[in-house]
């Protein structure tokens, strides 16, 4: 059973469920706008875009968005409330399928917590190799005050965990000065907020290269 296409989208995409969401009640960005309007309006990536809550909020301001995401349902339900995005099926462990600098601005809202030490690693340098010199890389990870949440944690390694079916990274200061050495802080910011009418404490961040 695959967690990511039979377990959580699966549920959550349960018809009734759905009709209920505010597709873009999480959006957080729209604080940063003064950053956002920096970017140069050109290619976007959004990496574990789920049902595109993000993809819908930068193709709306004129990006040209790719959404990706590892579930065949919610790019199918994606589709079905954007027809006009180009959505493609793509496992953030594995190296992309696009060329070195293709995109003006790589977004990852709340996706790139999964994995563990070498495969974050490994994913930071993909998105700094796809990613213009002069792109931006926004996105949120959860944090390790998250951990209380957690049900019955099994502890894999520093920082990351396996929780029932699912694996989980929690993130600190110490591994965005670790991760993100070769990026320019742009935002950092920890922040409690509620997503899906649930509390979660998650650090957003904006990141440039130069
Ligand atoms: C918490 S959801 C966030 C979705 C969306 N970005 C949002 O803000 O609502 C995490 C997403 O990451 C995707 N994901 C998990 N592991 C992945 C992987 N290895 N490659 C690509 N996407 C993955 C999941 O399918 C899911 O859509």
């Amino acid at each position: 059973m695959d967690y990511w296409n039979d377990i959580y989208w699966k549920n959550n995409l349960n018809k009734n469920k759905l009709e209920n969401l505010d597709f873009l009640k999480d959006i957080w960005v729209d604080k940063y706008s003064d950053v956002i309007n920096q970017i140069p309006k050109g290619k976007c990536l959004d990496l574990g875009c789920g049902i595109g809550q993000y993809t819908k909020y930068f193709k709306d301001i004129g990006f040209d968005v790719i959404s990706c995401d590892i579930s065949e349902e919610a790019l199918k339900t994606l589709k079905s409330n954007i027809p006009e995005v180009h959505i493609e099926k793509l496992d953030m462990t594995k190296n992309f399928p696009f060329p070195d600098k293709s995109f003006d601005l790589i977004v990852a809202n709340l996706s790139i917590h999964y994995f563990d030490y070498e495969a974050t690693k490994k994913l930071l340098n993909e998105i700094k190799r796809v990613l213009k010199k002069g792109g931006y890389f926004v996105g949120s990870v959860n944090s390790d005050k998250t951990y209380k949440f957690l049900i019955e944690p099994k502890k894999i390694e520093d920082n990351y965990y396996k929780e029932m079916d699912r694996f989980v990274r929690l993130w600190n200061k110490e591994q965005f000065d670790d991760f993100f050495k070769k990026f320019n802080k742009i935002v950092l910011e920890e922040v409690t907020t509620t997503r899906w009418n649930k509390i979660k404490i998650m650090w957003e961040f904006i990141y440039k290269i130069d």
